[in-house]
């Protein structure tokens, strides 16, 4: 049996992961729709060994596919989702527009797989912010062994994460400053290139920004736990693939940095790289870019509280991040529910 699949935004940053994951894990695909803007329509992609044409999405007949699988903005999502639902597609949506909505299922299928039945009720499921997905791949089993009271996280986040417009601005200053021009900062409140910015989406009446609330928000629901502490720090720093990020936990029970190693080792999706020699842990640019598990290093007992562990963890946000957790929802979907 095979499905016919939309990808929404099919030529952004995401979008063009979404369909490299499709034919990579043999999704099993019938037609593909590459829908974008009117801008590039006509325009034609790579798809297995061919080529696809790019379709404008406001003419699309969404009846035509049985999932959609959404990346081109929230503006986007809340105009087309709810058409696409409508005309039998189930979308998977990569955006913020539906996350927090208790009617539509938040979904890291190494996490919280069963909620992918909900997606009855509106024909939607939400993909979960990418600093969300790593950190909480990477905590699931230490939540699951001895419970999470409070999660203190600074994050380290790539450009891509922000789109190709944001990536064609790190190139483009990084090489206009080496060469002694000054630069424009456009993308970003102020220049990347060589820099580090404290700010990732808008600023909050809270004094923290979005992302940082979308990391406490997605956290409680993801976990269905209303209790847990999330106390973040989002940071854009100069980097095109894979967000990194220094968590440090306060755990309901002791538990040693030995015990977490032994359920990371063996948790799904982890790839545990911790040596504490000279090199010893996993970095953005040299392990996650291009690979689908999130990495987990240097675990160690926090020296300043009795029940609090620290780790680093990295992930390639448009993949794991991104496109490559809505394509194990749609695996997911296509093996339990449609
Ligand atoms: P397009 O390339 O035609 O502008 P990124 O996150 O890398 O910036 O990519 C955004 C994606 O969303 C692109 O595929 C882009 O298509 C698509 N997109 C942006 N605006 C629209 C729109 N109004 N209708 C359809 N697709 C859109």
């Amino acid at each position: 049996k095979t499905y016919d699949v939309a990808v929404v935004g099919a030529t952004g940053a995401v979008g063009e992961v979404m369909l490299s994951i499709l034919e990579e894990r043999n999704f099993p695909v019938g037609n593909v729709y590459a829908l974008a803007s009117k801008r590039s329509a006509g325009k034609r992609i790579a798809f297995k060994g061919g080529s696809i044409k790019v379709e404008d999405l406001a003419e699309f007949d969404f009846s035509k596919a049985q999932i959609g699988l959404f990346s081109a903005g929230a503006g986007i999502s809340a105009e087309y989702a709810p058409k696409a639902a409508a005309a039998g597609c189930v979308v998977i949506d990569n955006t913020s527009q539906f996350r927090y909505d208790d009617e539509i299922p938040l979904v890291v299928p190494e996490v919280n797989p069963d909620k992918i039945a909900d997606y009855k009720k509106h024909g939607i499921i939400a993909n979960p912010n990418c600093s969300t997905i790593q950190m909480l791949v990477a905590l699931k089993p230490i939540y699951d062994a001895v419970g999470i009271d409070r999660i203190n996280v600074s994050t380290y986040q790539a450009v891509s994460g922000s789109g190709k417009e944001a990536m064609e601005e790190l190139a483009s200053q990084t090489a206009a400053l080496l060469n002694g021009k000054p630069v424009k900062a456009e993308a970003y409140p102020k220049q990347i290139a060589f820099n580090v910015l404290p700010q990732i989406d808008v600023f909050m009446d809270n004094g923290y920004t979005k992302e940082e609330m979308k990391m406490v928000w997605e956290t409680r629901k993801i976990f269905g736990d209303e209790t847990i502490r999330v106390n973040p720090t989002a940071v854009r720093v100069p980097v095109f693939y894979g967000h990194s990020e220094a968590i440090h936990i306060e755990t309901k029970a002791k538990i040693s940095a030995e015990k977490v190693r032994e359920l990371l080792l063996n948790a799904p999706g982890v790839t545990v790289l911790d040596d504490r020699v000279d090199g010893g842990y996993p970095t953005a640019v040299t392990e996650s870019s291009g690979k689908d598990d999130v990495f987990v290093g240097r675990i160690r007992e926090d020296i300043s509280h009795a029940q609090g562990i620290d780790l680093w963890v990295v992930g390639d946000n448009v993949r794991k991040g991104a496109a490559l957790n809505s394509v194990q929802i749609a695996e997911e979907l296509v093996k339990n529910y449609i």
